[in-house]
């Protein structure tokens, strides 16, 4: 049968394990030199609904280092942007590809999609879930810190996809995550209560951010108006005020603490320049590590 990659719900810590040995594998073949082409021949569709520069970037260069191609599929550009159903588009993309990567805006699609399709579906950032982001970001930790297990995770800001994806990978890995959003911007309940089901506690939701980065090793942040939100910017802009990664606030973690961001990033919102900049940022070797991730997954699935 099958694998997709939709979220983290039906993964085991076994699943999150083997992709992250691939990982540390194919990145020091490329920082080697060598060649691997295990891809060879392989053809991977990316149907985009919303903008991209790494997760495009980072799956076309690495289905091109793995041998294979990439083809970006605008939706707007496509039958799909002019109603073709995601069920015919799946099981005819199906004849032609031997992967699918999408980044639409409800998760449903994706699920849609990958019902449909007899090739793997990857969801490559829905308005719910970002899967292979946070895959490269506990792969960042796991080099920083040695390993994820007791770790403690601070995520300021917007209860997103983002945020939804690091309670999914919390409810199955041993690390700690704690989370401040503003009232009225939590995390998706469902995922929510499902961690609350089987999670052992290790999640928790605060209003303050000082109370959540207390002692934490890694200090996370995302932007507070995602795409498709648009048009609430402005007022975004004044709740999320206080929900700053900044100088003080990093005060409060422990002393080593890593700074994350997806990106791309707004200096002066959600984090001000200095920290972003600062010694104590990773971003850049966590948007690398983009592309070290999603080469494993494309092996493991495709
Ligand atoms: N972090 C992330 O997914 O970046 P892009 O939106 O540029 O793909
Ligand atoms: N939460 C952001 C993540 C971008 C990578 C968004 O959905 O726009």
């Amino acid at each position: 049968m099958k694998k997709d990659l939709l979220g983290f719900a039906e993964m085991k810590p076994a699943d999150f394990e083997e992709i992250w040995q691939r990982t540390a594998r194919l990145k020091k073949m490329l920082k080697e030199g060598r060649e691997h082409a295990s891809l060879q021949g392989k053809t991977l569709g990316m149907i985009f609904d919303k903008s991209s520069t790494r997760t495009r970037i980072s799956f076309e260069v690495g289905m091109y280092q793995l041998g294979g191609i990439a083809l970006f599929l605008n939706s707007r550009d496509t039958q799909i942007g002019r109603g073709e159903t995601l069920a015919d588009s799946a099981r005819m993309m199906s004849c032609y590809l031997n992967g699918i990567m999408i980044r639409t805006f409800a998760q449903e699609s994706v699920e849609e999609l990958a019902r449909y399709a007899s090739i793997p579906v990857i969801n490559g950032l829905t308005d719910l879930l970002h899967p292979c982001q946070i895959l490269a970001d506990l792969f960042t930790i796991r080099e920083k810190k040695g390993s994820c297990e007791g770790v403690k995770v601070a995520y300021i800001g917007d209860g997103n996809n983002i945020a939804n994806s690091w309670i999914e990978a919390a409810t199955c890995l041993p690390f700690e995550l704690a989370l401040a959003c503003p009232e009225g911007y939590d995390p998706d309940c469902r995922i929510m209560a499902e961690n609350k089901k089987v999670g052992k506690e290790r999640v928790r939701l605060y209003r303050d951010p000082f109370d959540a980065t207390r002692d934490a090793d890694v200090l996370y942040t995302d932007v507070w108006t995602s795409m498709g939100q648009e048009a609430e910017s402005q007022e975004r802009k004044t709740i999320f005020t206080n929900y700053q990664i900044n100088r003080k606030l990093l005060g409060v973690a422990k002393k080593d603490a890593i700074v994350m961001h997806c990106l791309p990033a707004h200096r002066g919102e959600e984090i001000t320049a200095d920290v972003i900049d600062g010694s104590q940022s990773v971003v850049i070797d966590e948007a690398e590590n983009r592309l070290h991730v999603q080469k494993a997954i494309l092996e493991i699935l495709i």
